[in-house]
């Protein structure tokens, strides 16, 4: 095993003692379809450290899985463009390094776990054979004993049995095979994994059963995640700091504590319903009036103020967007509201 100080790919040295071990900065995504471009991610700024997991959340269409995207260089350009910003995994800028380079970084450092398992996974191979497969191709130096007794300790791992290395997709549930998809996941030790709704599909005791298991293999390994999800009960258990999206922009961010004992931003006390507690029963984003905006066509100003209680004139300005102001702590808030700011004490 190579040291974690200094992980060396062929071409890009990988070193710590980054300030940070992910930073995205100033990300702006854009997409072009039917004529139109989308502005889908609109200055998207955040750190992450070893062990730690970011919570994205936000409505449909507020740009989490394109952020996800972005970090693992998988936009399909077309129509997603990348037109600014930086992404930092240890010091090292991903969009200056090789697609040759990129593909070690996919898997091997970070993986991305998809909503939908079979996107995923290939119906005519044996589940124990993709995961080997998913070993093989970042552990050349494993013989075929290494790579398969490792395959079936993945699958132990996530609570299968590895007498049923040699099974088909098919013959699992739906649970199951989100586990399998794990499992590949986190077959190569990756540094970060970003994970995109991994249990919305699952009912709620696998549901359980899979982010505790996550969690449990998150600290053993001090894996990093960036967890998108709807589910506000999943944050609550699973992150220690939230970013909340709204039309691809961070318009709060803190530590979770923050973000549910002391949100902010009009948006965010929306969401989270008037009275967001980390114990209650709330656990699903609450509706709130009016619709997501058009990332085709995004008001003037803040782009919240259409749905805004708090809105007056600053908020509607053209070419006025607030900032992501530091109001204490680790708490961020985007917002022309005095009171939204107040310092805390
Ligand atoms: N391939 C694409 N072509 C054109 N537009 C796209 C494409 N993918 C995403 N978009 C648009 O970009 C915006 C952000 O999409 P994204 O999928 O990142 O949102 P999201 O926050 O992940 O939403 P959800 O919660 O529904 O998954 C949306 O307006 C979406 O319609
Ligand atoms: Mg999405």
């Amino acid at each position: 095993m190579k040291k974690e100080k200094e992980i060396m790919t062929e071409e890009v040295n990988w070193k710590e003692g980054a300030d940070h071990f992910l930073s995205v900065r100033d990300l702006v995504v854009e997409y072009t379809a039917a004529g139109e471009v989308i502005h889908a991610v609109n200055g998207v700024s955040f750190d992450l450290e070893r062990g730690e997991t970011l919570g994205l959340v936000g409505e449909t269409g507020a740009g989490k899985t394109t952020i996800a995207k972005a970090i693992l260089r998988i936009l399909p350009d077309p129509p997603a463009k990348v037109r600014n910003g930086n992404i930092l995994l240890n010091g090292v800028d991903l969009y200056k390094i090789s697609e040759h380079e990129m593909r070690k970084v996919r898997g091997e450092k970070i993986s991305m776990i998809f909503q939908d398992p079979m996107t995923a996974l290939n119906p005519v191979m044996t589940v124990g054979d993709q995961i080997a497969e998913a070993i093989e191709l970042h552990h050349k130096e494993f013989s075929p004993k290494e790579v398969t007794e490792r395959a079936c300790e993945m699958l132990e791992k996530v609570g299968i049995a590895a007498s049923r290395y040699g099974d088909y997709p098919h013959q699992f549930s739906g649970g199951m095979k989100q586990r399998v998809v794990i499992a590949m996941s986190l077959a190569c030790n990756p540094l970060l994994i970003l994970a995109d709704e991994p249990t919305t599909a699952l009912d709620v005791t696998i549901q359980a059963q899979v982010l505790d298991m996550m969690k449990a293999l998150r600290e053993e390994q001090n894996t990093s995640m960036i967890l998108i999800t709807h589910d506000l009960g999943v944050v609550a258990e699973t992150c220690d700091k939230v970013a909340v999206v709204y039309a691809g922009q961070i318009i709060e961010l803190g530590s979770k504590e923050e973000i549910f004992d002391d949100p902010r931003h009009p948006y965010t006390l929306g969401l989270f319903g008037s009275l967001p507690t980390l114990t209650g029963d709330e656990k699903r984003l609450h509706p709130i009036d009016g619709m997501p905006p058009n990332p085709a066509d995004l008001p003037e100003g803040c782009a919240f103020n259409p749905r805004c209680g708090k809105a007056c004139d600053a908020c509607r300005k053209k070419d006025k967007m607030p900032e992501l102001i530091h109001i204490g702590g680790t708490h961020y808030v985007r917002c022309f509201d005095d009171g939204v700011k107040e310092k805390k004490a």
